[in-house]
């Protein structure tokens, strides 16, 4: 494995490159997401996973530019509300996204979810790609999808392409999906891996749900490490992109300081034996 740094990025398919930790935004109340948006920066972030339906693009955004970093050094990453999967709200959101953040363009826009059947995924997707032909977005990609989804949008793409030309149909860059010891997900990781897709991982701190886990306090002791330090280096040694959440400046900071150890591969096939645990939302399994 490469030696990775809090600098260190990905290229997507799409040509950009993203960085390899994220910071999420999730349930982070709109009142402090600036603050805490300009600590992650201070501390080494560059790049924010926020999202339409989270309610604080403004904030976030408001941070990345009060914190003077260059913004082609940032990363922002935002996303089609998972209930308003139509081409007709898509283009409402990209063009309000630019409005509230006052960006001139997003590095990455995603379908927060496969939800709405297929037309509508498409048309979402199609909106998608018109952002990239206009300029407003470098790339776009899809979150919680599972491998019948992806499928369903790779066809898709790839009619498109061979009637109109390469890429018309558009270049899916990341799927985002919860991924952790407990819920690995082998077959989407597989599929999107083969190609090249960048995986991000939220919430890989499983929602500081397993900070006494048994498999991760003696990982945690041998390391000198916290267990959720552990958790995010099983995230980068499986080459995804992790996206904790914290509004917690200590926490902020020690999600970051993942850099100066490194699981064996044995530990890490210990960690994969965590048993699937699904959350009760999971679209990745729905069959709309
Ligand atoms: N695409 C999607 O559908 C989707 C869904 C969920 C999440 N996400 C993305 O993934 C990000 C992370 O997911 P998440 O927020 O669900 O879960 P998470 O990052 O796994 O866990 C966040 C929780 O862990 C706590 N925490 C953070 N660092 C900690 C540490 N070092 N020690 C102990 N506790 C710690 C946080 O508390 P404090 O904040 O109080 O410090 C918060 O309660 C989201 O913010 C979002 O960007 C995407």
């Amino acid at each position: 494995m490469a030696k990775l740094n809090i600098n260190s990025k990905y290229r997507m398919p799409s040509g950009y490159e993203i960085p390899v930790l994220g910071y999420g935004v999730y349930q982070t109340p709109a009142d402090i997401a600036s603050d805490v948006v300009q600590h992650a920066l201070k501390v080494g972030y560059r790049h924010v996973d926020s999202a339409v339906a989270y309610r604080n693009e403004q904030p976030s955004a408001e941070a990345m530019k009060k914190s003077g970093i260059p913004r082609d050094e940032l990363f922002f990453t935002t996303k089609i509300p998972p209930r308003q999967m139509t081409y007709d709200n898509a283009k409402k959101h990209i063009k309000n996204t630019l409005q509230v953040t006052g960006f001139d363009y997003v590095d990455l826009y995603l379908l927060h979810a496969p939800y709405g059947g297929k037309e509508n995924r498409i048309g979402a997707w199609k909106a998608l790609v018109e952002g990239v032909e206009a300029g407003k977005i470098r790339s776009i990609g899809v979150s919680n999808y599972g491998v019948h989804h992806l499928d369903e949008l790779e066809g898709w793409i790839k009619s498109v392409d061979e009637k109109h030309g390469k890429c018309k149909g558009g270049v899916i860059s990341v799927n985002q999906i919860e991924l952790h010891p407990w819920l690995a997900r082998k077959d989407i990781v597989e599929w999107c891996q083969k190609r090249g897709i960048v995986v991000e991982a939220y919430s890989p701190l499983v929602r500081a749900t397993k900070t006494q886990d048994p498999l991760l306090l003696p990982l945690a002791k041998k390391y000198e490490k916290t267990t959720s330090q552990i958790l995010l280096r099983w995230s980068l040694q499986k080459g995804f992109v992790p996206l904790p959440k914290s509004v917690t400046n200590s926490r902020i900071e020690e999600n970051a300081q993942i850099y100066d150890f490194e699981l064996s591969d044995e530990e890490m096939k210990k960690l994969d034996t965590g048993v699937y645990e699904p959350c009760a939302w999971d679209p990745t399994v729905s069959h709309d």
